[in-house]
Order: structure tokens, then sequence, then C-alpha cells
């Protein structure tokens, strides 16, 4: 009988902190996400899709110089881009929750010669290239 208490004892508390993490965690878990059109002034319209298995997100047409962003509000889901310009297009997961989940923002920077990913808006590591048709 007591191994029996001090078991049901140790699932109890044992709950008690998974449930103290889980809410901690989620409280500072929420990430910016951006998307910033580098592309040539005067070139071609940009437009932007992104979405998720819980989000759908209006296509947007960015300017250059421009700046597109979102909060993810399930971090557990993958965010899917695809970006359209001239003849040009591509795909990218624009925010990937083992990735980016602790991440307060992500900075996404699309160039002539492709698109780059950064944490703080001024390092930036190339993750994809334009395709064409
Ligand atoms: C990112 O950096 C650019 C260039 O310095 C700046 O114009 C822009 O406002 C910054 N964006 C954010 C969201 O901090």
């Amino acid at each position: 009988m007591t191994t029996l208490c001090h078991f049901l004892l140790f699932v109890f508390i044992t709950s008690c902190f998974r449930i103290g993490n889980t809410i901690e965690v989620n409280d500072d878990q929420v990430t910016q996400v951006h998307v910033m059109n580098a592309l040539p002034k005067d070139s071609a319209p940009l437009e932007i899709r992104c979405n998720s298995a819980d989000a759908n997100l209006d296509a947007k047409q960015l300017k250059s110089g421009y700046d597109y962003s979102w909060r993810v509000e399930e971090e557990t889901a993958t965010y899917f881009c695809e970006a359209f310009w001239g003849n040009k297009f591509a795909s990218w997961h624009a925010f990937e929750p083992p990735r980016d989940a602790n991440q307060k923002r992500v900075f996404w920077l699309i160039k002539e010669n492709g698109f780059f990913l950064g944490y703080d808006n001024s390092s930036w590591v190339e993750k994809s290239t334009w395709e064409t048709e």
C-alpha cells in the first residue's frame, strides 16, 4: 500500500512539473516571420503565398524594399511559401518548427540570387534559389 501511494505521489508530482514546463515554453514561443523584398527596384512585382496546416495567409504583392510579416500562432506547424517574380518561381519553408521554434523573429531576404535566412536581420545564410519554367 505504501509503495502504491509513493508511486501515485511520484506520478502526480512529475505531471505537475510537465504542465509547468509546457506553459513556460509556450509563453515565450511566439515567432514573428518577416519576408523582405530585396529585389532590384522597379523590377517585376513579387507575389508571395504562404500557408500552414492551420493557417492560410492571403496572397501578397510585395514591392521592392517592403516587408511582409505574420505571427506564427501554432508553433508545431511548418509554414510553406511560394514566390513568383516575372518568369521565376520558388518555394521554401518560411517557418520550420525544429529549426525556428525557439526564435523570436525569423527573417527572409529575397534577392535576385536567392532566398536568405537570418535571425537578427543582419547576418544571412542562403537557403534556396529561384527556378525558371
Ligand atoms: C531589417 O533591416 C532593414 C535594413 O537595415 C530595415 O530597413 C528594416 O526595418 C529591418 N526590419 C525589422 C523588422 O527590423
